[in-house]
């Protein structure tokens, strides 16, 4: 048992199915939101995680859903970092969540 739902998403809507749709693209991929969705819930509801860690263990699926911890940054196509639970969706918006550019430490 993985705990995803029926369209391979982490969460599953049980409410407020009424809103418009909103079409966006996450990793090349064609996904439906619902407006007024955050990033984090049309990232979560159409997949089983947020995105890769950048330390190599595993993936992340957001932890404070309040834009204080971090944990949920996600990118643009145009190479925009975004924190995907205070960011809301927009149509056409082209999200990155694999091999994304983090900044160089020292
Ligand atoms: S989940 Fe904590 S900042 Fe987004």
């Amino acid at each position: 048992m993985t705990g995803k739902n029926s369209t391979g998403g982490l969460l599953r809507r049980v409410a407020e199915r009424g809103r418009a749709a909103v079409g966006l693209e996450v990793d090349g991929v064609a996904v439906e939101a619902l407006e007024g969705d955050t990033l984090l819930t049309a990232l979560l509801t159409n997949g089983g995680r947020l995105r890769e860690s950048e330390f190599g263990d595993g993936a992340r699926a957001g932890f404070c859903l309040m834009g204080a911890c971090q944990d949920c940054w996600v990118w643009t196509a145009d190479g925009e970092r975004l924190r995907a639970c205070s960011t809301p969706v927009a149509a056409g918006m082209r999200i990155v969540t694999r091999g994304a550019p983090w900044p160089a430490t020292r």
